[in-house]
């Protein structure tokens, strides 16, 4: 677990624009396969980098919903969702997203795993808002990878780590993508033991 991103560094890291090279944002949004109509959640969403492709993808019948645990992001996160017409920007807790719906079809956390400081509850805490049929993908910087731009000193966790996270706050991997070169990526869907114990 690594401390929170600082908002004041956005500018030149999360929207760097030599970011999409390796990050490849419009090539993860198409591998989600989201559908015109969806409800998308962007947890941890930062300044709102992946915010614009995931409201092309549910389009204008869909909705993205923007959450942030660090109030200092919501100004730019509102500007953003302003422009786009389909963006809902939230405010959330370390402990619970409080998305304002319980019909999300897509939790997507995009280079946030490695912060969330306890991440079986939270996890398990996502069910509460969940479509049935929910999925999950979890997208972050792996130790073991090699050929893109290295991960900040601890910035990384373990892929295993995180299945076994997910599988203990009841997600089972449905897929497992390649293409990211310093990055695993993830997707997951509610197993067939539900939330687990402790499940709200
Ligand atoms: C490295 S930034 C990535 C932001 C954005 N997803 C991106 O890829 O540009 C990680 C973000 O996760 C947020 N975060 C950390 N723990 C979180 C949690 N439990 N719930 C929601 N967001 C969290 C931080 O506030 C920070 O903005």
């Amino acid at each position: 677990m690594s401390p929170l991103f600082d908002p004041a560094r956005a500018p030149e890291l999360l929207d760097d624009p030599a970011r999409d090279r390796w990050q490849q944002p419009a090539r993860i949004v198409r591998t989600l396969r989201l559908k015109k109509g969806d409800v998308v959640a962007d947890v941890g969403a930062g300044s709102g980098y992946l915010m614009q492709h995931l409201s092309g993808a549910v389009g204008p019948g869909g909705m993205v919903v923007a959450e942030e645990i660090q109030e200092a992001f919501l100004p730019e996160l509102q500007r953003r969702a302003t422009r786009l017409g389909n963006v809902q920007v939230v405010l959330g807790t370390a402990e619970n997203p409080r998305f304002p719906r319980r019909d999300i079809d897509y939790f997507v956390l995009l280079t946030v795993y490695h912060e969330v400081r306890q991440p079986v509850p939270f996890l398990r805490a996502l069910h509460r808002y969940a479509k049935p049929g929910a999925r999950l993908a979890v997208i972050d910087f792996d130790a073991g990878r090699k050929g893109g731009p290295p991960a900040p000193v601890g910035h990384e966790v373990a892929e295993r780590a995180v299945i076994a996270e997910a599988r203990e706050a009841g997600w089972e991997v449905a897929e497992r993508h390649d293409f990211l070169p310093s990055q695993f990526f993830l997707v997951f869907r509610r197993g067939r033991t539900g939330a687990g114990p402790g499940a709200p």
